[in-house]
């Protein structure tokens, strides 16, 4: 079967395109989805693209990869980064390799930005590549090892 990447978007992210389009670009969350498809089938795998504004669902989704013995997850959890013990304790949960991206790059904005729950427990960050850091966390999800 193919590698299955689950995408995970976090809180108002459905509203890219629209949302403050000067950080976070002109991309619809459906536009990365479509690049991110004929990405993946490039390279032999297939995405799970989902978006919650929710923490719970973005828990079980996490839960769910494992169970589905995703090969990684891409994570941008929008504000959630930076406030959720539950999404650290999540990640730590599983040994499927979590990747975090961001469109804009927190560090660069508001000390409030500057944590990560997220980077405490994610194999890697890719941040302030606007759309394009989720295409490179897709092909770096496919060469990163499986998870054991
Ligand atoms: C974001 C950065 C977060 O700080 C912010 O709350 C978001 C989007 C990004 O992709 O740049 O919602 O995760």
């Amino acid at each position: 079967m193919a590698d299955t990447i689950y995408v995970l978007n976090g809180p108002n992210l459905n509203l890219l395109g629209l949302r403050e389009p000067e950080i976070y670009g002109p991309d619809t969350l459906d536009d990365i989805a479509a690049r991110l498809e004929e990405r993946a089938s490039e390279l032999g795998a297939r995405v799970e693209m989902r978006q919650s504004n929710h923490e719970g669902h973005l828990v079980d989704w996490l839960h769910e990869a494992q169970g589905e013995g995703a090969r990684a997850v891409i994570l941008n959890a929008g504000a959630l980064t930076h406030t959720s013990l539950a999404l650290y304790d999540a990640i730590r949960a599983i040994k499927v390799p979590v990747i975090e991206v961001h469109l804009s790059n927190p560090h660069a904005r508001e000390a409030y930005r500057h944590k990560s729950y997220v980077a405490m427990a994610a194999k890697g960050t890719i941040a302030g590549l606007g759309a394009l850091g989720y295409e490179l966390a897709l092909e770096a999800a496919l060469r990163l090892p499986p998870a054991g």
